[in-house]
């Protein structure tokens, strides 16, 4: 009799930069291991993104978010999937200073979530410390446009490239991370005509958010398009009335717990 397992790869950062012009990625964020678990069936990769900090942990923007923050909701995800790529994002003051720091703290992330590759923001002034990192082993995901960790220095959230005189400095930051050798660039709030001439220019996929549909994939935040966060950006198409339902919950807990209808605590565990 022989035993007969079954080996599940995981999706590679190679293999999703293979995606270019391909069938489109799929990708969602996620931060805990049991949504990671239904996320994985579906999407290529998984962001863990520093998102969490204002969709967990209730903060006003990305900038508070810490190294220690990521890689535990990094383990989580990496323990809740078997198939999907997981990548973590980078959180500011992480790895802009110098190509050192940015290995240093890239290699933590790596070694102690498992994860695939990390995600940092910037363009054109971040390419020298891509190569750095790839040069050295470690996979990144490039991410421009809007890049929210620098909301404070764009004067909030804002899309890019309304005005036309801006595009080609969002093209040469495109160009940048591809030839400083990012395996993927998410485009994120950027003008429709923009992301999809960036896509068309590069030679890595691009991933869409508020971009276009023209990328070569797309990511939301999985509380967004679950319906589970209270406000959620004008191009985010609402999936699921999760809020809603898990309000409904509550409340009928609440009203068998205070009308004494709750199941009696004879009951056992399994
Ligand atoms: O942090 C995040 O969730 C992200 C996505 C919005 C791309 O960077």
């Amino acid at each position: 009799m022989s035993i007969q397992t079954e080996t599940i790869r995981r999706m590679t950062a190679p293999q999703i930069a293979g995606r270019k012009g391909g069938t489109p990625i799929v990708s969602l964020t996620s931060y805990h291991a049991h949504t990671a678990a239904i996320v994985d069936k579906y999407a290529d990769f998984i962001l863990v993104g520093d998102s969490l900090g204002m969709v967990m942990h209730g903060m006003d923007s990305t900038v508070g978010v810490s190294l220690d923050l990521m890689i535990m909701h990094g383990k989580a995800v990496v323990r809740g999937t078997k198939r999907a790529l997981i990548v973590v994002d980078m959180p500011f003051g992480t790895y802009e200073e110098s190509p050192n720091m940015a290995f240093r703290n890239a290699a933590r992330i790596m070694k102690e979530t498992a994860c695939g590759a990390i995600k940092l923001e910037g363009g054109a002034r971040m390419a020298e410390t891509i190569r750095f990192l790839t040069e050295r082993g470690i996979p990144v995901m490039a991410h421009i446009g809007l890049t929210p960790q620098s909301s404070h220095v764009m004067g909030g959230f804002k899309t890019q490239g309304r005005n036309e005189d801006t595009w080609p400095a969002h093209e040469a930051d495109a160009q940048a991370v591809a030839d400083a050798g990012a395996f993927a660039v998410v485009l994120e709030g950027m003008v429709e005509p923009l992301a999809a001439r960036i896509t068309q220019q590069i030679p890595i996929p691009t991933i869409g958010i508020g971009a276009s549909a023209d990328c070569d994939g797309q990511i939301l935040v999985l509380e967004d398009m679950l319906g589970l966060n209270p406000w959620t950006p004008k191009f985010v198409k609402v999936y699921g009335e999760f809020g809603g339902m898990m309000e409904r919950a509550v409340s009928a807990y609440a009203d068998e717990v205070k009308s004494r209808a709750f199941p009696g605590d004879d009951q056992t565990y399994s």
